[in-house]
């Protein structure tokens, strides 16, 4: 179960109504899992004020669950990603405390509970996907105590500090408590929630096992523990490898003026991302002279996010002022300084752009892992690159062959961007090798086994499956 399904509505109505797979990482990694399990997915179709029966998409069922679009605008766009969103990433920009938009997230969790309580099979296991959902475990259990039921959490959880403002700290932490098993990206986002546990309840906690009242004379053992996410390295390297994206990756380098360096950023516009941070240290090397255009391009890929939220909004004029103000400083005629882009882009564009670009710029400010980093990786089967990597993201824990970088000490990131472009191929190599085998060894199908093996107490349902 997660917010959205693993598929976009492109259209139609009743039996002609189209989908389309969405790109995402959960989607490679869930389908052989559900496939053998005969399991359902249940999300939202993205779009407000529709109905769509269950549907089989891909060999996969999937349930829609239909939101209007008031509660698009108060769960989705408000609680989930006006609240939770900026609180669980430290605060970065103000949350927003509604008691309307509350009420909606609880009222719409509940309608994800009642679809799952309905569609699951005796003894079935339940997997509950971010943020959007974390009431669904405990209404789920109070329905369908026969279930297991597993929760992951993409995102960072804050401080006791930080998480201790939301007005419902304890109705949120109450509602991941009915699951069996709670994943999170890091050890300390594990951390920081038996914290909050311990705070707010005073329930033991061992290790990464809390004992939670069961409401009779007993407790239940919910473990909270890190299960770093991944993607499909042997899928990105196999696109890197196809000929026709090696020529679309020189294609790319041309029509940017052939310069020396290719620097690459690729976000979704979102304020913890460091976008802005980046181009204030790229802006400043430009004016110091210490970069020029003809020698080097930024490519930025910042596709569309959350446009109704007022803070995307103001980000996105924010950055596309900079990005205007650096070109127009900064650029000639044949050299362009920023190559910025307001889109998506499918898969096989993304890995001609990794392969194309000799530096890779994470710089979020916050991040649960952040996937390029470890897509970027996966493409190098020519082990050359150079990541440089934001120290707030939950890929730096096992990316440490990456240059780290805090990206709030701007000349701390101006070096680090200089290093980058100057290192040696020798030791560029060294570190791409060592970068490749631990995203290889760490794919997200191990991430999804690991998870459900730690849920379910066994392989029953990752059997047979690599
Ligand atoms: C993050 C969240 C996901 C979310 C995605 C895209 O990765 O962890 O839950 O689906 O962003 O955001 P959106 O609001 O468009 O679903």
């Amino acid at each position: 179960m997660s917010n959205r399904l693993p598929v976009d509505y492109v259209g139609g109505d009743g039996p002609d109504t189209e989908w389309k797979t969405s790109p995402g990482g959960l989607v490679t990694a869930l389908e052989p899992v559900m496939r053998a399990a005969d399991g359902a997915w249940i999300g939202w179709a993205g779009v407000a004020d529709r109905e769509f029966d269950a549907f089989e998409h891909d060999g996969i069922e999937l349930i829609p669950v239909s939101l209007t679009a008031d509660e698009v605008a108060d769960y989705y766009e408000g609680f989930s990603n006006d609240t939770l969103w900026p609180l669980y990433h430290d605060v970065i920009a103000p949350p927003s405390f509604h008691r309307e938009w509350w009420d909606a997230y609880v009222r719409v969790n509940r309608r994800f509970a009642d679809a799952a309580a309905l569609a699951a099979a005796e003894d079935a296991v339940v997997w509950v996907q971010d943020y959007q959902l974390q009431l669904v475990p405990r209404m789920l259990r109070e329905q369908r105590p026969d279930l297991v039921i597993g929760f992951f959490n993409h995102i960072p959880f804050p401080a006791y500090g930080i998480y201790s403002q939301l007005p419902w700290r304890r109705q949120v932490v109450d509602g991941l408590l009915g699951a069996d098993v709670i994943g999170f990206q890091r050890a300390a986002d594990a951390g920081n929630f038996s914290r909050a546990v311990r705070r707010l309840f005073g329930y033991t906690t061992r290790g990464s096992v809390i004992e939670v009242p069961d409401g009779g004379t007993g407790t239940r053992r919910v473990v909270a523990r890190h299960f770093p996410i991944s993607i499909d390295a042997a899928g990105f390297e196999e696109i890197a490898r196809r000929p026709e994206v090696q020529a679309r990756a020189a294609e790319i380098r041309e029509s940017l003026g052939s310069p020396r360096t290719v620097m690459l950023g690729v976000d979704r516009l979102d304020y913890t991302k460091g976008i802005r941070h980046r181009l204030k240290a790229f802006g400043e090397l430009l004016r110091d002279d210490r970069l020029s255009v003809e020698d080097v391009t930024l490519v930025q890929v910042a596709s569309p996010s959350r446009e109704r939220v007022e803070t995307y909004r103001q980000l996105r004029d924010e950055i596309e002022l900079t990005v205007g103000r650096l070109n127009g400083d900064y650029s000639t005629l044949g050299h362009q300084a920023i190559a910025y882009l307001h889109h998506g882009y499918p898969r096989e564009e993304m890995v001609a752009l990794y392969l194309a670009a000799d530096v890779m710029l994470v710089t979020a400010l916050r991040d649960g892992m952040n996937l390029v980093a470890k897509e970027y990786v996966a493409c190098r089967f020519d082990n050359d690159g150079t990541l440089v990597l934001s120290e707030f993201t939950g890929a730096s824990d096992e990316l440490r062959q990456a240059i780290l970088v805090n990206p709030h000490d701007i000349e701390g990131l101006k070096d680090a961007m200089i290093g980058a472009v100057e290192m040696p191929q020798k030791e560029r190599a060294r570190r791409m090798r060592s970068l490749r085998k631990r995203v290889r060894d760490n794919d997200v199908a191990k991430w999804s086994a690991s998870f459900l093996e730690a849920l379910t107490g066994s392989g029953r349902l990752t059997a047979g499956l690599s």
